[in-house]
Parts: structure tokens; sequence; C-alpha cells
């Protein structure tokens, strides 16, 4: 990264995340240095709690890209914040499966018992509360995150209660998985990329039964994979020579810079009226 003169609203930030900042970038080969921006604005969050104005500053100097560039990004996604958001973000599943098993009830007691909607912070600044899509663990359902980690399995609108209850007055709370709660500012340094540095945590937590389920169930039946080493190594694949790439993209009907909607997946040979949707 070239010496960068910093504006006015970047420089606080500047002044804090330029080491960290540097050391995010030098993960990219050169010339794709943009491709930090994500990790670059979870950085951002760990000092301002949210994409601030002084943060998208940054980011784009930093990057040399402009603020639109930056924003268009950081729109984009829900885990970045576009207000300030509390101590402890709290998450919960009000998808397909959580909500027919109590997703909407556990989410609906938080909001009675906070005074806050979804996207909303509580007055003593300690939760933000969202309502989420699935979060990938139906198996637990319904579940509630803290901070992205999984804390509360097979939620309910009591365990939902004691959870933000115990966050709020400081007590401590051991998550249904995973790592000791953290502050949110501290998940968004990890989320840069940065290792756990909390002594013993990345080890924290064990799998939950339903996680297991399926080799308790094959070791039961002794089912197994004939032949299979659990010490193969995981080998690279080589990159396609760009000319193959180009072929391989046309046979699949995706033409450069074709609007996704207008790409059909490979081998859809469905009838446009939904004939083949059965
Ligand atoms: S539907 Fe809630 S975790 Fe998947």
């Amino acid at each position: 990264m070239t010496t960068v003169e910093f504006s006015p609203a970047a420089e606080p930030l500047a002044a804090k995340l330029l080491e960290p900042a540097r050391e995010i970038l030098a993960r990219y080969p050169a010339g794709r240095e943009r491709s930090a921006l994500l990790p670059l604005l979870h950085l951002v969050q760990t000092e301002e709690g949210y994409v601030s104005p002084n943060g998208v500053a940054f980011c784009a100097e930093v990057l040399g890209i402009n603020k639109a560039q930056v924003g268009a990004v950081a729109t984009f996604y829900t885990m970045y914040k576009r207000r300030p958001t509390g101590e402890y973000l709290v998450s919960v599943c009000t998808n397909t499966l959580c909500n027919v098993l109590g997703g909407q009830e556990v989410y609906d007691q938080l909001v009675e018992h906070l005074g806050v909607g979804h996207d909303e912070t509580t007055a003593d600044g300690k939760i933000t509360l969202e309502h989420a899509e699935c979060l990938a663990a139906c198996d637990y359902a319904p579940v509630v995150t803290v901070n992205y980690d999984f804390t509360v399995d097979q939620a309910t609108p009591e365990s939902a209660v004691e959870l933000v209850e115990n966050l709020r007055q400081g007590r401590e709370h051991t998550p249904a998985r995973g790592a000791r709660i953290c502050s949110l500012k501290e998940m968004q340094y990890q989320l840069a990329g940065f290792a756990d540095p909390r002594d013993g945590a990345v080890a924290d937590g064990v799998a939950g039964a339903p996680t297991l389920r399926g080799v308790r169930l094959a070791q039961e039946h002794g089912v197994a994979v004939a032949g299979f080493d659990p010490d193969t190594p995981i080998t690279k694949t080589k990159p396609l020579p760009k000319d193959e790439v180009a072929t391989k993209a046309e046979a699949a009907g995706v033409a450069a810079n074709k609007p996704a909607s207008d790409a059909k997946p490979a081998g859809d040979a469905r009838p446009s009226g939904g004939e083949g949707a059965k």
C-alpha cells in the first residue's frame, strides 16, 4: 500500500486502524486490493460499532476507490450496520423451520421485553435486536445467536429473556455451542480476519448432539465410506486457463457483464411457463 494522505473525515480512524488495515490488504494479490473492502468494513465496525460516514471515507481512501463504491457494498450486506449498535447483537431466526417451531414467539417476546423492534437498540446501549433469515442451524430450531455465535438452541420465549437479562446485567451466560460471548465490536475484529485473542476461546464449546447425529448413526450401523482415509490431504485445484474459463461460461449461457437475472443455470431446459417445475 502506498502512502496515503487521509482527509479530515478519515484521519481519526486512520490513526487507529491503519496498521491492521495494512495487514488485511497484504492478504490480497497486487491489483486486487479492493477485494479487501469486506474485512475493512468489519474493521471499521470494531471502532465505530457501525459503518459510519467516516468509516466509509477511510475504506475509500485506503483502497483508492470512491465513497459510492464503498456505500454500495456496505448497504448490501446486513452484517454491515448503518446505525450505531449495542454491545450485543441478538438475532432471532424467524425463517421457515424456526418459525414453525416457535421462532416468531421468541422474537415477539423479546420485542415486548426489551421495548425495541427490528434493528433497534435498547436505551442502555446493551442490546440490538434483529430478526434474521435462516442462520444455518435448522436442526437446533428455533435458534438465537449473539454476535453471530450460536447462543441459545431450541429457544423458548423464557430462555431468550433469560439470555438478554444476563447480558444486560453483566452476568455470565454459557452459550449452547462455541466460544464464550464477547462484545459485538470484539466479534468484528474476528470477522475482519484476526484470531480471537482471548485465551483458550477457540477451543470453547462442543458440537451439539444434532450435529453429530449422522456420525453416531454411521458408527452404530457400521456405515463407512470404503477406502476413506481421514488423513487425506486437501489438494488445491489448479486454476483453469482463461480461454477455458470463457468456453465453460459460454457453454453455461453466462456472458461476461450480463446481469445475473438474464443468465440461466447450466443445463436448465425448463420451459418458461413453469411446466418443468413440478
Ligand atoms: S430456519 Fe432457522 S436456522 Fe434455519
